[in-house]
Parts: structure tokens; sequence; C-alpha cells
């Protein structure tokens, strides 16, 4: 692949679409019902427009800032994204790898593919670990001391998926049961081969984390009947409180986009909080992030970073979410676009895409650093 002539992330997306396996890409583009809210995502940051500036000195500049009082070389972290591992083999260790190597932090998922031990061996730099809450708190509680145990350096707490959105296509593919052998299926992954030879090399690993685990989940099947039960409806802001005692770490609670969750996640002690409609993949209809952030903002007072995720598809992006009063960001599928179109190096691709644009929208803007971005870098009522 020649990577000097993808230019942006819908290139991505584009050579992903093309290598993925349709049920596997289809998984990471969808949204839930209608799809509203993911399209809000992306909308509503295009319609924040920046003021140019001229003729400011702009000669020295720098994206780099702290997320948690660590160094960062962008305020970009990955968001944890299930089954990672089927957008290319490997592919936890692959963007974890491609994060680290950046300056940025990874987040693994409950739902990965490779385990938390897979990372913690394949991987040097400590790295996140986000949980989902699950009715079998026995297998939570191991869940929290394992990610300890490979020294995770955040917790984040997914708190919008108590219960599950649908999305049709996941449906339509057969996914959201154990997947199917359909002979549709077959032909696509017949057009896939270089996926089909990644993925050959490592079909030992499956929802590692959870897989062997649990007693009686030993394959795809018992595992997917386990999982459509385990999502816990229940979840309540005790079992937040509970959490916090059980990991003692830095806690990250994600999916806020209500001002009044915002007051109650930092009066249970986060770290920071994570602006967030799941991608659009839960709640159709609800705002998307970027209007959602500032009434967040102005509810949370200092010590608690308030981040946001949802639609961000370059550096512009990334200032935008940043005048509105976001500490930092998170990316969801542009990383998985890059991972299913190059693996390590189509991470690597999506993250110098979105600094260099980060880098030059700040100097467009007559900044050149991120902490002299506010509210007044943009058009006011745009
Ligand atoms: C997600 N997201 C998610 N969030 C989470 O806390 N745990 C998870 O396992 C997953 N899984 C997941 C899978 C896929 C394929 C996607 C696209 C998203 C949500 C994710 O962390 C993040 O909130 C969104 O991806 C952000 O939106 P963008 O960047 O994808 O627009």
């Amino acid at each position: 692949t020649n990577l000097a002539r993808i230019t942006c992330i819908k290139d991505l997306e584009a050579l992903a679409k093309r290598r993925v396996p349709t049920m596997f890409y289809d998984y990471a583009a969808s949204g839930s019902w209608t799809e509203q809210t993911l399209r809000a995502n992306e909308a509503d940051f295009q319609r924040l427009l920046f003021r140019q500036r001229v003729a400011i000195d702009i000669a020295q500049r720098s994206i780099r800032s702290t997320l948690l009082g660590n160094p960062v070389a962008m305020p970009v972290a990955l968001a944890p994204t299930g089954l990672t591992g089927m957008q290319h083999a490997d592919g936890e260790i692959l963007a974890a790898r491609a994060a680290h190597q950046f300056g940025v932090p990874f987040t693994l998922s409950t739902m990965s593919i490779c385990s938390i031990e897979d990372i913690a061996t394949h991987v040097q730099q400590p790295f996140w670990f986000q949980l989902y809450v699950m009715r079998d708190r026995e297998f939570m509680r191991r869940l929290i001391e394992r990610a300890k145990a490979a020294q995770c350096s955040a917790l984040v707490l997914t708190l919008d998926l108590q219960v599950m959105g649908q999305r049709h296509l996941d449906i339509k593919n057969g996914l959201s049961t154990p997947p199917k052998p359909t002979l549709r299926n077959l032909l696509n992954l017949a057009t896939r081969p270089r996926w089909c030879l990644n993925m050959a090399r490592t079909s030992r690993r499956q929802f590692g984390n959870i897989v062997g685990h649990v007693t009686g989940v030993t394959d795809m099947s018992s595992l997917a009947s386990w999982t459509a039960e385990q999502f816990d409806p229940s979840l309540n802001w005790d079992d937040v409180a509970r959490i916090k005692d059980l990991w003692g770490g830095k806690l990250i609670l994600k999916g806020i986009l209500d001002p009044e969750d915002a007051e109650l996640a930092v009066r249970h002690g986060a770290d920071a909080i994570v602006v967030s409609n799941h991608g659009g993949r839960q709640l159709d209809g609800a705002p998307s992030s970027i209007q959602a952030l500032p009434s967040v903002v102005a509810a949370v007072k200092q010590g608690t970073e308030v981040w946001l995720d949802g639609g961000i598809r370059s550096g512009q992006d990334v200032l935008r979410a940043i005048a509105l009063g976001a500490r930092g960001t998170m990316i969801g599928r542009p990383f998985l676009y890059g991972l299913g179109a190059a693996g390590q190096a189509g991470v690597t691709r999506c993250l110098e895409i979105i600094a260099k644009e980060l880098d030059l929208s700040l100097a467009f803007c007559g900044k050149t650093s991120l902490d002299q971005v506010d509210s007044s870098i943009l058009l006011k009522n745009s």
C-alpha cells in the first residue's frame, strides 16, 4: 500500500471498506436505527466556522498537551472499540503499538479480541482498560483485577450501554448472533484474501477477555448467548462508587451527554468524563457530542477533565472540540479504518493525518499552542 497517497481519513475508510469483510466494516461504520445521531456527530462539527487570522508570528508551534497529567503528542486518545481484532488480525496489539509510538493513549475494550494479557505481553507502555458493567459481578471484579495486574494506567467505565441500541446491518449480516458461515458471507470473504491470510495466522484469539474466563463460555456460540444477557440494565451510581473503590486508580466515566449526569459523575469522583453518544450507536435522536459539549463543560467544576468523542474525522474537528472546552478527545472509527486499511501503519497514518491538520488549523487561527485556544477562535453564532 502506498500510504503517501492516503491524505485524509476518508481515504482510509475507502481502503478499509475494500479490505475488511463487509460484516465487520458495517459493524464499525454503522449507527443505531435511523443513524440520525451518527450523522449529526459529523455534520455538527462542520457547522462550526473558524476565524482565520493573519500576520501573527506562528513559526513556533506545538499541539502537545496533557491528559490526566500525562504528556501526549496531541490530545487524542484511541477510543475503546469492540471486535477491533476483526478489522485486522492482532488489531488491538497493532493499534496499541501505533498509539504508543505516536505518543497518544490506547484503550482496550472489554469486548476486544486480544485479551488484557495479550496487550500487556506485546506492548511495553501502559494502556487504559474500558469496562462494561456485567451482571456477573464476580467476572467483572476479576476483570478489574486483571487490568490492575497488567498495570493499566486508567479505567474507562462506559455508562451508556445498559441496554443495546439496534444496528440494522448487524442483524442482517448475522453479527448479533454467532457469525454464520452463510453463502453470502463466504463469498464476501473470498474477495478479501489478504484479510483471510492475516486472520488465519491468529485464529486462536477470540474475545480474549471473556472466553476461557467464564465457566461455560468456550467458543463464539456460547459467548454470543452469554454476552447478550450480560450487559446490566440495573447499573447505577452506587455501582460506580463501588467500582471506583475496587479499582483505586484514575477513573474515566464515558457516555455522558447531559449536564445533570456530568454533575453526578464529578460528585462520584471521576477524574475525567467523556461526552459521548457511543459514536451514534446507542440512543438515536440524542444530540451530537459537539452539541452536547458546552452545557457539560459549564456544569463541570475544575479538577475533572471533560473530553469528547463522536464524529471527529479531522484535526479541524479536534480543534473545534478544544475551542468549545474539551481538554481531550477520543477517536473510534478513524483508527479502525486505518487498521482495516493497513494494520499498524494505517493507524499511524490516521494519527499523522489528524496531527498535521490540527497543527495547520491552529496556525491558520493565529495560535501557537493549544492552551491559547478557546471559543474566540470560532465565529460567533456559527
Ligand atoms: C464502539 N464504542 C465502544 N465504546 C465502549 O466503551 N466500548 C466498546 O466496546 C465500544 N465498541 C465500539 C465498537 C465500534 C465498532 C465503534 C465504532 C464504537 C464507542 C467508541 O468508544 C466511541 O465512543 C465512538 O467510536 C466515537 O465515535 P467515532 O469516533 O467512531 O465517530
